[in-house]
């Protein structure tokens, strides 16, 4: 087969599935701790990758919340913000929409203030210097009670303008998106967009989806890979155009499988699929390494490869004209 990596590296592309805090690599973790005065249990970048020993969701989960605890000041956000913003341009990402997960951080004493203000900083430096478009989407953590996800809904308010829609995120067994009905009707009134991880192989996957059609009115789904376990479930999600967004490195790291053939079957059973790198500092490999995984393990073609990233732009929660000076850009690329 024809060897693609070039192709992939060049591609225009859109990232729809990335969380700020999982873009942390052990590089900026140790500077971070440096500056904050923290004493990290590692010496170096080599002994804090040794230490990353997961293989499902919540051993993921752990190691992830924990490397979060160097992030103290707004400038610290800022940086890791930068930090995967310029890494993105580099792989010739040119639009973005990426989470946040405020509760990690306000459960620890930082202001929510300092997040957003950190991460806003760094969106607005890295289009001006490097043209890379971006919005943010705020996550709720699962795993903790409806009532605090409210408070953080009621707390964003202020930044409406700065957020464009709410997800849903961590420990997925034993928090299904019902959980959430009222947090996110209450989003939707105030004018964000909505969409839920249903994270692989979870246990009640297929039900968890269906929850987000019927319960919730999600307008994206988060992996959702499962969805294929059922005719009529994948049928209501291409009925209603919406966008998965997998994730194949951080599948392969949670569960048995990159799910790589998934997404081959989902491009030929026309469902608006598209892939993402989810926490490409603790699942090695950002999008184009996402993107060549795939290509290579499912053997797809050049046209395939296209389909993916104007899946990525339909899918993207940008306006109608702002997607379609994407899609022309891309043109011009496969030209
Ligand atoms: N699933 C659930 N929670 C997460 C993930 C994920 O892929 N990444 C960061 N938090
Ligand atoms: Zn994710």
């Amino acid at each position: 087969m024809e060897n693609l990596d070039g192709f992939i590296e060049g591609l225009p592309k859109a990232e729809l599935h990335v969380h700020l805090e999982g873009t942390l690599e052990p590089g900026l973790k140790l500077k971070l701790a440096r500056r904050n005065n923290l004493d990290l249990p590692y010496a170096s970048e080599d002994e804090m990758r040794a230490a990353y020993a997961f293989d499902d969701l919540p051993s993921f989960l752990k190691v992830y919340y924990e490397g979060m605890s160097v992030l103290l000041e707004e400038q610290d956000f800022h940086d890791l913000t930068t930090a995967y913003l310029e890494k993105a341009h580099a792989q010739n990402v040119v639009y973005a929409e990426m989470f946040f997960d405020p509760q990690a951080h306000t459960t620890r004493g930082i202001a929510f203030d300092t997040v957003i203000n950190g991460i806003r900083r760094a969106q607005v430096d890295a289009e001006d210097r490097l043209g890379i478009q971006t919005r943010l989407i705020m996550c709720f953590l699962r795993d903790m009670p409806a009532e605090s996800a409210m408070e953080t809904l009621e707390r964003s308010l202020d930044y409406k303008d700065w957020i464009i829609g709410v997800g849903l995120d961590s420990d997925e067994k034993g928090n299904p998106p019902v959980k959430f009905k009222q947090v996110f009707e209450r989003a939707r009134a105030e004018g964000y967009l909505l969409t839920m991880h249903c994270d692989v192989d979870q246990q009640d996957s297929t039900t968890h989806i269906w929850q987000t059609l019927n319960d919730i009115g999600v307008d994206r789904i988060d992996h959702g890979v499962n969805a294929l376990e059922d005719n009529a479930l994948c049928r209501e999600i291409k009925d209603r155009k919406l966008a998965l967004t997998v994730c194949p490195i951080s599948n392969g790291y949670v569960t048995d499988s990159r799910k790589t053939a998934e997404i081959k079957t989902m491009l030929d059973l026309g469902l608006r699929v598209t892939v993402n790198s989810d926490d490409p500092a603790y699942f090695p490999g950002y999008i184009n390494e996402n993107l060549i995984a795939t290509q290579r393990e499912a053997g797809l073609s050049k046209a395939q490869l296209i389909q993916l990233t104007i899946n990525a732009f339909e899918g993207s929660w940008l306006s109608t004209t702002e997607k379609d000076a994407f899609l022309r850009r891309l043109d011009a690329y496969v030209a």
